[in-house]
């Protein structure tokens, strides 16, 4: 049945993806947040918008780390939207936390201390509630570039965590949001234990991003905590979505591990090395506009297309572009500088991706049996295959089939 939610911080990193969540599953959704005027400090608003609303996910934050400025933040914000939900009958008070909140030693981390206030305060408030604790989003490599640069130095604290989408999240918060209020539902992570600076690190190199990451050890008990594993999530917690690196492979079409070889050198050698363009969005109609990017990236690359170009079902579409962009990667990280040629065929009932490279010195880091990895389970969900080896030129040919389904 269609419900009224209004997502409290629905424009943040989690909260679009929410409120994405909440349309497409059908429901209305009302944003909460400064910029759509209402501040949930002073509540001004509040009681018109939530009219009729049904249940309430909050995923507002604060950019305060002191510990008085987060902990009055968060007990306000949740007694003012608290306040507000009774006088208009909402039923359901859908809280995300974060994982170690209440860890031994963490009152000493001023952040964790405020969003403790707030799950005590929604505890208290008198509207039927469900608490979700997250560990740190595989977004949040990206929000410390723009969160915590200082000139070229971007600071990341020493921590190991075990990183989830946001978008796993999200769509588990809308599901606890239809369902009835069950108080502190199981913690959710990711499937890996990574270190932060990694993550941090990787995110640069394959979305371009600028910056030097200096990994910080945080003082005191917690800083020990987060070095040590302290704040990693209990082994009964829920494990949803992707690993990092897959995750990251589908936002920018790079792991981050691996950098390409440029081409500038002298007698062929590498001098060199730059990160990877941003892709542009996943569409074979973007084939060109990608290859046109890694050129001007300095990546020796060249596209063909063959056939009726037209417009792919989406799955198919998307599928053949991760499929190009896995083997460009691939090919060109393989050799120092030879120039790479990527083929593109719309056929009658497939479309046929291929990217070949003539007899190259290989990089230390190629391999003999490299093949499109990440691209291949998509692929393969969608009836196509992979196929991957050396050409009898001496070089080396990646490639994929996809199926394109006749409309019924
Ligand atoms: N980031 C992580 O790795 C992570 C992991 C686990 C849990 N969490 C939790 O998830 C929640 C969301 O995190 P996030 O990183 O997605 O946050 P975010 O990107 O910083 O977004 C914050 C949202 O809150 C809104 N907001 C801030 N102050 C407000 C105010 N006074 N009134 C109304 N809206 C306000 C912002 O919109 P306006 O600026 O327009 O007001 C924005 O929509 C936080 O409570 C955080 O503790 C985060």
């Amino acid at each position: 049945m269609a419900t009224r939610i209004a997502v409290a911080g629905g424009t943040g990193t989690v909260g679009r993806l929410v409120t994405e969540f909440v349309r497409q599953r059908g429901h209305d959704a009302v944003v909460l947040s400064r910029s759509t005027g209402i501040d949930l400090v002073t509540g001004a608003g509040l009681d018109t918008v939530l009219a009729g609303v049904d249940a309430v996910i909050d995923v507002s934050n604060t950019l305060s780390m002191s510990a008085a400025a987060s902990v009055r933040h968060f007990e306000t914000t949740a007694r003012v939207l608290a306040t507000a939900e009774l006088r208009a009958g909402v039923r359901h008070h859908v809280l995300l936390s974060i994982v170690g909140v209440d860890a031994p030693h963490t009152s000493g981390y001023g952040y964790y201390r405020g969003k403790l206030a707030q799950e005590r305060a929604v505890a208290a408030a008198g509207v039927p509630w469900t608490l979700l604790r997250a560990t740190q989003f595989h977004e949040f490599a990206q929000q410390l570039f723009q969160r915590t640069r200082f000139g070229p130095f971007v600071l990341v604290p020493a921590m190991r965590a075990q990183p989830v989408a946001a978008r796993e999240v999200a769509a588990q918060l809308v599901e606890l949001a239809e369902g009835a209020p069950a108080g502190r539902v199981s913690d959710v992570a990711g499937p890996r234990v990574e270190r932060i600076a990694e993550l941090a690190r990787r995110y640069a190199r394959a979305a371009g991003a600028s910056g030097v990451v200096v990994e910080l050890p945080l003082p005191g008990a917690v800083g020990r905590a987060m070095r040590q594993g302290g704040l990693l999530p209990a082994p009964d917690a829920d494990v949803r979505g992707p690993a990092y690196a897959d995750w990251l492979f589908e936002q920018t079409g790079s792991d981050g591990v691996a950098r390409m070889p440029r081409t500038v050198g002298i007698a062929g050698i590498p001098i060199m090395r730059s990160p990877l363009p941003a892709p542009p969005e996943p569409s074979l109609s973007n084939a060109r506009e990608l290859v046109a990017r890694l050129r001007t990236a300095g990546m020796p690359i060249a596209l063909t297309v063959h056939g009726d170009e037209r417009r792919l079902p989406a799955a198919v579409d998307q599928a053949a572009f991760r499929a190009l962009q896995e083997a460009v990667s691939l090919v060109l990280m393989r050799t120092r500088g030879v120039e790479a040629d990527a083929v593109v065929r719309y056929l009658p009932h497939a479309v046929e991706i291929e990217v070949t490279h003539g007899a190259a010195r290989l990089t230390p880091q190629a391999s003999r049996s490299e093949t499109l990895n990440r691209s291949r389970a998509q692929v393969r969900r969608l009836g196509g295959a992979v196929s991957s080896g050396p050409t009898t030129e001496g070089g080396f040919r990646l490639a994929a089939t996809i199926p394109i389904p006749t409309p019924t």
